[in-house]
């Protein structure tokens, strides 16, 4: 089984959503000795913006590097998501991956019945990190474009882990903190326990 681990926060070791991240990986890696996780901190390691020239693939060596960051995604059974919100959505580095992974006649194709899904068949556990609160408000297009953006790719499988209002008052931290541990002992660890 192979665990594909991506993080995109620019926060570091301050970071809640990495904190999250590790934290899901490492139940995954209790369950299943033998996994093979790969790593990708787009933070550290970002790719560039898909522009004109990267979509003529003019440039030999980030064609190759697109290839390859296809490829890690598609070879991956479960694929863990830091994310935090950034202005209301998502990290731009976490966007650069995603215009990699979302590759017509790759992860999905144009019909005549509309778009369809080529990457089902894999799990998607996304940690996610809010300052403010935004679950189920207008404000949120981070964790309803993720799920929408998975389902297009068809992968209908998709777990969250949320830790929200992190910025209110170390108060609320501790308590967002505290939920999403929970959710990954309740949610995450069974999941992992069954794969
Ligand atoms: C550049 C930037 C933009 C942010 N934008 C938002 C935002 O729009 N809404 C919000 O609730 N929090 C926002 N925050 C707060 C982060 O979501 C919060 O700090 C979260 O913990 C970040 O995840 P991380 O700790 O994994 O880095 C922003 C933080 C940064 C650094």
């Amino acid at each position: 089984m192979k665990l594909l681990h991506i993080d995109s926060s620019a926060l570091g070791a301050n970071s809640v959503s990495r904190g999250l991240s590790a934290a899901i990986v490492a139940e995954w890696k209790a369950h299943h000795p033998g996994l093979q996780v790969e790593y990708r901190d787009l933070d550290a390691e970002p790719l560039p913006h898909l522009t004109g020239a990267a979509l003529a693939k003019s440039d030999p060596a980030q064609a190759a590097e697109a290839e390859r960051v296809l490829e890690q995604f598609l070879s991956a059974d479960v694929v863990v998501i830091g994310v935090p919100m950034y202005n209301l959505s998502i990290p731009s580095t976490l966007k650069a991956w995603i215009d990699r992974i979302v590759v017509a006649g790759r992860t999905f194709r144009y019909t005549a019945e509309g778009p369809q899904g080529l990457a089902g068949g894999r799990k998607v556990i996304i940690a996610s990190a809010r300052g403010g609160l935004h679950a189920g408000a207008p404000t949120d297009f981070q964790e309803p474009y993720l799920r929408q953006l998975f389902a297009f790719i068809g992968i209908h499988d998709v777990e969250l882990v949320r830790a929200e209002g992190v910025a209110i008052s170390p108060e609320h931290r501790e308590q967002a903190l505290a939920g999403a541990r929970a959710r990954i002992d309740e949610l995450v660890q069974p999941l992992a326990k069954a794969a």
